[in-house]
């Protein structure tokens, strides 16, 4: 496995594996690797495939507030464990090289990207798209995959594919959960015992709600439960709603496929999850 730290490498690397006439599969991340992220490598290893895995904590999807400084970074630790799982290369993009002094362009979304995560933490698909331009012209990859736990993340994504005519293929792959049904996230290390005890009421609170909301019961009384549940296990909701899972626009027909997203805080620790929910009908 190749470990990659410049430009100029990667562009060399994925010439050679082309010239080979392999498919290049990118699978972005920020490191703090889990199985949620193993998964994603393991769906993008498919014969002839080179599988390149980016490790990039990206200042720009962070709000002034938020985690930036105490993000998880294990890069040893991460090298490792994608050596044992297969994949090719490493993408370790340094800081000044990805956004070089002068470094002024960005990208917006509009619409998918306004209303949740996106009301709640500004500039955060900002930044995302940015990168995840940044990283898609760097690989030039043919394919690339993404966990569906960040659901509007996802639907951004390929509304900049759509949008801007890229090539590359977007697939999304379930969340990984732990036992208890809490999706893995390189978040959920904030977690003290008592707070990763009280946290499994996120997945529960939001199966609850899908059960309901895919009978046809009341969609507005099946998130107000939701949210007392919520309240009651020590959450602080940012949102719980119900949307279109392919426009994100909310109050969506029962005959859509649609997708209940939330997210909340347990005590610093802000946690989203979300789950499908079949169309009616
Ligand atoms: O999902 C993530 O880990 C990040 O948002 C991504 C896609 C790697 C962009 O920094």
């Amino acid at each position: 496995m190749l470990t990659i730290r410049d430009l100029d490498g990667l562009r060399a690397a994925v010439a050679a594996w082309r010239a080979e006439g392999a498919t290049i599969a990118l699978v972005p991340t920020m490191g703090a690797l889990h199985a949620g992220h193993i998964a994603l490598v393991e769906a993008a290893r498919r014969p002839g495939t080179r599988v390149i895995v980016s490790i990039f904590v990206n200042p720009k999807q962070f709000g002034p507030d938020e985690d930036l400084a105490r993000y998880p970074r294990r890069e040893s630790a991460d090298v490792r464990l994608l050596a044992e799982h297969g994949c090719d290369g490493v993408w370790l993009p340094p800081v000044e090289a990805m956004y070089p002094a002068g470094f002024a362009t960005g990208v917006t979304v509009s619409g998918v990207s306004d209303s949740f995560d996106g009301a709640a933490r500004p500039g955060h698909f900002d930044g995302v798209a940015t990168v995840v331009t940044k990283l898609f012209n760097q690989t030039r990859a043919d394919i690339a995959y993404f966990g569906e736990k960040d659901f509007q993340q996802l639907a951004v994504i390929r509304r900049i594919v759509a949008d801007l005519d890229m090539s590359v293929e977007i697939v999304g792959v379930p969340i990984q959960r732990d036992d208890d049904g809490l999706a893995l996230s390189s978040r959920n290390i904030y977690l003290d015992d008592a707070q990763r005890a009280k946290a499994v009421a996120l997945p529960r609170a939001l199966g609850v709600a899908a059960r309901a909301i895919g009978r046809g019961d009341d969609v507005e009384a099946a998130l107000a439960e939701a949210r007392a549940a919520l309240h009651a296990a020590g959450f602080a909701v940012d949102y719980i709603a119900l949307a279109d899972a392919e426009t994100l626009a909310e109050s969506p027909a029962a005959d859509r496929p649609r997708r209940l997203l939330a997210a909340a805080r347990m005590g610093a620790t802000r946690l989203i999850d979300n789950v499908a929910i079949e169309p009616i009908g």
